[in-house]
């Protein structure tokens, strides 16, 4: 990280200088392993070794990035007008571009993130036996301290666990109520017969609208779905956490026991969509007094303690680990 980044230009150079050298110190203090949340003199807040933070000028604490870049990979820069022309031979389809025609790809998170050091170096101790594997071992233990379930379902990618849950849930006819839709949920879901039914709040595309939870299910409606449909016609209801495709907006975990009722008031299972789950965790903890106090840890556990069924690209921040999972309640079984 430059110091440059957040020391604005109107300063003096030996007052950057001396900004630069108090970030390399605490860095260094970082490396050191200094404790969590110790304040550093003159407002310097370290919060952790992996969330560490530097007060701005203006009093604002600005998150620090404890990595730096050792991989790069050569970008193209075509000119504009070849840039233009691409895009009309794709027919402003993205999906049908080119990379060497692409300066930033911004097209999808999934899977294209730089792996860390570690992840590389463990790639060299994987076991890659084809049945017992310890490395299963290993991600089974870290879904289970993530997530507290105990069956566990290691599909390639978010979209092959959508597939499963849809071919082994849905049956033709079957109505799904959920906040919002997911491209790839819609796709395996309707190809497996069913219809999704999305009841949001009324606020969700009030963009001026500075309501916290955006993407909370309308608890009124979700009864009213499942009574016109019956219940033998709902397999789940599906919560998305920081709904992608209507700006990343939370849900409560108020909002999630609400819906916790009414599903065990008619017996129905929960799917949780854990793909964008650190963000919703993040937000319920800026935002829902009640979980001020609580780590992201014990708002995830919560999160996925209230569904029966968690579905988790893990691409999106690890590679390759997407898993589907599931307890044995009442409800699998009874499947
Ligand atoms: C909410 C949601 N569900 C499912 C998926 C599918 O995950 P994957 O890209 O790993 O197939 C995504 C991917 O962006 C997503 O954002």
């Amino acid at each position: 990280m430059s110091s440059a980044a957040i020391c604005p230009k109107k300063f003096s150079t030996s007052f950057v200088i001396s900004q630069r050298r108090r970030i390399l110190h605490i860095l260094s203090r970082c490396k050191e392993g200094v404790p969590a949340h110790m304040e550093l003199n003159e407002g310097y807040v370290m919060q952790s070794s992996n969330n560490a933070q530097v007060k701005f000028y203006t009093g604002e604490n600005i998150p620090l990035e404890l990595h730096k870049v050792r991989v790069v990979q050569k970008l193209h820069l075509r000119p504009i007008q070849r840039r233009y022309d691409a895009l009309e031979e794709a027919g402003y389809n993205t999906f049908l571009l080119n990379t060497k025609d692409v300066f930033l790809d911004m097209l999808t998170d999934s899977g294209v993130n730089a792996m860390s050091d570690n992840q590389v170096a463990s790639m060299m101790v994987a076991d890659d036996a084809y049945a017992g594997s310890q490395s299963f071992d290993k991600m089974k233990a870290a879904v289970e301290a993530v997530f507290g379930k105990r069956l566990i379902l290691p599909v390639h990618q978010g979209r092959a666990a959508e597939n499963i849950i849809a071919r082994t849930f849905i049956k033709p006819g079957d109505v799904i109520p959920m906040n919002y839709h997911f491209t790839t949920t819609k796709a395996h879901f309707e190809l497996n017969g069913g219809t999704l039914c999305e009841i949001y709040t009324p606020e969700a595309f009030v963009i001026h609208s500075d309501f916290p939870f955006k993407g909370n299910l309308d608890i009124g409606k979700l009864e009213a779905v499942i009574q016109q449909y019956g219940t033998e016609r709902v397999p789940f209801i599906r919560l998305e956490a920081s709904t992608n495709l209507i700006g990343g907006q939370p849900f409560s975990i108020a909002n999630m026991y609400e819906v916790r009722k009414i599903a065990d008031k008619y017996g129905i299972m929960m799917l949780l969509d854990a793909s964008l789950l650190g963000e919703n965790a993040w937000m319920i903890k800026q935002r829902e007094p009640e979980f001020k106090n609580k780590s992201i840890k014990e708002i995830l556990a919560t999160m996925s303690g209230l569904c029966e069924l968690v579905i988790s690209p893990a691409a999106k921040s690890v590679r390759r680990a997407a898993a589907v999972s599931a307890p044995m309640s009442r409800h699998c079984l009874k499947k």
